[in-house]
């Protein structure tokens, strides 16, 4: 989506630089616009370098008004953001005063308008600025509340800009459509893990990534956060709040563990590698004598040690996890449900050509404490579709804290 940041001139104009970045790294683009006085506290070139496109800084600039873009900007945004936003634009957009582009932007869009006021707390507190907060509420303009703490006069109290990711945060809300999962963080994993043996080999199987895509978004579809951690694929990724590229499973490992927690649903579609070389040859290995041998070494099992800890502490996400299995499918998968602690364990038969890995259809039965649903062929959207249909059942019924996990 194309959002409009608007920074106005406060000691806070510099959080908007961090602002801008965790709006890109979710996957938006970026168009800046800066008040003269912003332009006193942070450089426009630091925002031109960020988001890789003209910064507007000014309505009767020179050579600008003919580059459609600029004058196109108010009927092609998604959203437009003041961050930070003085008692001056306050005052300005409230009544409908257009002196300069970015108050000139406020009338002209159609946009959705969030508004992160930053100023020092009597400011905030004066009945002229609050009664102009009023006039934008009632508007339908929505507000990141001001953080309390040391101000840069001196102050302590309410009016420090709230804090960049609480600001993203606010504008994901605003963007992200109403759906069952709004509001949900959702971690999916796809495709394969490539180990590597040496500089130019490597260990990998066939997973395409496309059913832990379909899944990603699937969520994003009906409203969840989504982060998707894909090893190498050539299938491109669905558009998601965040894609995080891994290669091999200790990759994996990490990039889950460190996001786990946030979840209220981690998904694991990945076809993890079980082993790994036991070491990467620094060198590319020359060939040798007629049989060579390689020592492998387990990796990590990311979803048993999901599970592990969700036992450990009785809370964590939703788990679900996959197996591929060519024989016994239920029995092994039932098993490996109980083992790996899952919520609910997907199994598909690899050894059927329409099912499973590199093919765009799948065949699955889902496996959960209090039953077992089989699924007929049909495509990866739709077998997606039925999982996140079990899940949204799931977190449903559980308690206050989605994930909670029951022991029984
Ligand atoms: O034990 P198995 O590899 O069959 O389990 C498959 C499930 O466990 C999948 O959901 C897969 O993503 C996950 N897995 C994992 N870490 C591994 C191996 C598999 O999270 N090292």
């Amino acid at each position: 989506m194309l959002i409009a940041l608007g920074v106005t001139g406060g000691i806070g104009a510099y959080k908007a630089v961090e602002v801008a970045r965790g709006l890109q790294k979710r996957g938006h683009e970026v168009v800046a616009v800066m008040t003269s006085s912003a332009t006193r506290f942070v450089g426009a070139i630091t925002f031109e370098a960020i988001t890789q496109r003209r910064v507007i800084t000014d309505q009767f600039e020179p050579g600008a008004n003919a580059d459609i873009e600029h004058i196109a900007i108010a009927s092609t945004i998604d959203l437009l953001i003041i961050a930070p936003a003085t008692a001056n634009i306050i005052g300005k957009i409230a009544n409908g005063i257009s002196d300069d582009f970015l108050s000139t932007l406020y009338i002209a869009t159609r946009a959705p308008v969030l508004v992160a006021p930053a100023m020092n707390t009597q400011m905030f507190a004066h009945e002229a600025v609050r009664r102009n907060l009023d006039t934008l509420a009632a508007r339908g303009v929505r507000f990141v509340e001001p953080g309390e703490g040391y101000l840069a006069c001196g102050w302590i109290g309410k009016g420090r800009l709230a804090e960049p990711d609480d600001i993203v945060a606010a504008a994901e809300a605003m963007l992200r459509p109403e759906g069952p999962l709004r509001g949900r963080r959702v971690l999916v994993t796809a495709g394969p893990t490539y180990e590597d043996l040496d500089p130019v080999r490597y260990l990998g199987n066939r997973s395409s990534g496309r059913m832990g895509f379909a899944i990603a978004s699937e969520a994003a579809r009906r409203g969840a956060d989504v982060t998707l951690v894909a090893g190498p694929t050539t299938v491109d990724p669905p558009p998601v709040n965040q894609v995080v590229r891994v290669r091999g499973a200790e990759e994996m490992y990490r990039a889950v563990l460190s996001r786990a927690e946030r979840m209220q649903v981690v998904i694991m579609a990945a076809a993890v590698a079980d082993y790994a070389p036991a070491a990467r040859a620094p060198q590319k290995v020359p060939k040798g004598g007629d049989t060579m041998t390689l020592v492998l070494k387990k990796t990590p099992d990311i979803l048993a040690e999901l599970g592990q800890r969700r036992v450990a502490s009785g809370d964590g996400p939703l788990l679900v996890g996959f197996a591929a299995e060519t024989e016994d499918v239920v029995a092994r998968a039932t098993a490996k449900r109980e083992e790996k602690h899952a919520d609910l364990i997907v199994a598909n038969d690899v050894s059927r050509a329409d099912a499973g890995c590199g093919v765009e259809t799948n065949a699955v039965t889902i496996i959960g404490r209090n039953g077992v649903e089989s699924l007929p062929v049909q495509s990866k959207t739709r077998i997606a579709a039925a999982i996140l249909d079990r899940l949204e059942k799931l977190l449903s019924e559980s308690p206050a804290k989605a994930g909670h996990y029951d022991r029984s």
